[in-house]
């Protein structure tokens, strides 16, 4: 170790890890430098307790039998750095001058929130306190809403409140994503099918108005109904009724319809592209969510509340340091809060040391926004889909693959594809 104190440093060297620990539990050290394998303990003690003694305190770790698990334990634990052994002095002091730049950097530089408010919907400022009023005359009434703002605003959370604020709380919720449905299969999906209707139907289909019976239908990317369908919806708001294909009667429902659009569905309807009887229907209450750049004010409070979700998800400590939070404020985030979310995740995930700084943020900004902007993949949409009615139906498959119009097997099938079988 004298080549540290050449460098100029003080060094205090043991011999074992008990002296270790022993010194960590006297002294406060912002660095450690340890082996792992050393005695009858190991660094990664070594590394619990100088940082349950000092949770600042950056652990540098050294070995020459690494292996995936060590490096997985190091990281859990909040190691600073891993070193491989042999390694020159230069690469241990630069790791050590690392140390001390983000030691330094780290003081006083926390972004904290002290009472992050106890809600799903997270937002203070002047545009979504106009929401929440708008919501909350709504909510209790029967009246069909139009949510309107770009992908990932938060349109879907909005109807979700929408429908818990409603009489209609204990029924159920179903979305469905109008945009990701074939249009020769929109019909079924929502009105149902009886046995036979069309080749291959071997058994009566539940549409989704009749599964959110006394519940409230959510009708997500309403835009892009076609205008031959748009006429059978418009009946269907006027009348309430439901007629499955090949059915001979109708059928009364009770459910709200609550839709939404990324689109400008007005200079749709000014193009004939949309119905305008339909348009006025569906808009007795218009809701329009501001995107994210414009309420640069609740980035903050957003980043705030999704790192404290995902610290808690993977059992992270991630710390947010105010220079990455002055740089969330400044950036345009052209996936809204879904991207945040997103971005908020992976830096929970990624911190190194637990301390997500002005770079990380940077560097996340880079690498996601190509497929920010370049919208979802069709696969995607689908597994959200999925997902959604899964939750709509509380994991139940059987009725999930009904709501979906697909096979059990086929059910099973996409979620073995999507990891969740
Ligand atoms: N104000 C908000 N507070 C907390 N989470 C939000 C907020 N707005 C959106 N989200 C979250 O961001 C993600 C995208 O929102 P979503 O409602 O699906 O957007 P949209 O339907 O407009 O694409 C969801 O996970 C949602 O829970
Ligand atoms: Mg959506």
């Amino acid at each position: 170790m004298t080549f540290l104190e050449l460098e100029g440093f003080s060094v205090d060297a043991v011999a074992s890890t008990r002296e270790a620990m022993a010194r960590l539990a006297a002294d406060s050290y912002p660095i450690v430098i340890s082996d792992i394998y050393v005695d009858e303990r190991t660094g990664l003690d070594v590394l619990e307790a100088a940082r349950s003694a000092n949770p600042g305190c950056a652990v540098i770790l050294m070995t020459a039998r690494g292996t995936m698990e060590t490096v997985m334990a190091a990281t859990r634990g909040g190691a600073f750095d891993y070193i491989a052994k042999p390694f020159d002095f230069d690469r241990m002091l630069e790791v050590i001058h690392r140390a001390e730049t983000s030691l330094a950097a780290a003081e006083g530089d926390e972004s904290e929130i002290d009472d992050l408010p106890e809600t799903e919907m997270i937002g203070s400022s002047a545009g979504m306190v106009d929401i929440y009023k708008v919501v909350s005359r709504v909510a209790p009434t029967d009246a069909s809403v139009l949510i309107e703002g770009e992908t990932g605003t938060g349109k879907e959370l909005v109807a979700r409140m929408i429908h818990r604020n409603s009489l209609r709380a204990d029924g159920p919720f179903v979305p469905v994503d109008c945009g990701s449905i074939a249009p020769s299969l929109l019909e079924s999906e929502l009105f149902g099918a009886m046995k036979g209707a069309y080749t291959g139907s071997d058994r009566d289909r539940v549409g989704v108005f009749e599964a959110a019976n006394r519940g409230t239908v959510f009708l997500d990317e309403i835009g892009d109904i076609e205008l031959q369908f748009q006429l059978k919806l418009l009946r269907f708001l006027q009348e309430k009724e439901i007629r499955p294909l090949g059915a001979s009667r109708s059928r009364p429902v009770d459910v709200r319809v609550v839709a939404a659009t990324n689109r400008d569905v007005q200079k749709m309807v000014e193009q004939g592209k949309f119905r305008e009887d339909l348009w006025f229907r569906l808009n007795v209450v218009r809701i329009t969510l501001p995107p994210l750049c414009e309420r640069r004010g609740d980035v903050a409070l957003l980043a705030h509340f999704f790192l404290r979700k995902y610290n808690q998800r993977y059992g992270q400590n991630a710390r947010l340091m105010e220079s990455a939070l002055r740089s969330m404020e400044e950036y345009s985030w052209p996936g809204n809060v879904r991207q945040l979310q997103h971005m908020m995740e992976r830096l929970a995930i990624l911190a190194p040391g637990g301390r997500i700084d002005d770079d990380a943020v940077k560097d996340a900004i880079q690498s996601m926004e190509p497929r920010e902007t370049a919208g979802e993949t069709l696969a995607d949409t689908e597994a959200e889909q999925i997902r959604r009615v899964l939750a709509a139906t509380s994991g139940n498959k059987s009725r999930a693959a009904k709501i979906l119009g697909i096979e059990r097997k086929t059910l099973y099938r996409k979620l073995e594809r999507m990891g969740l079988s």
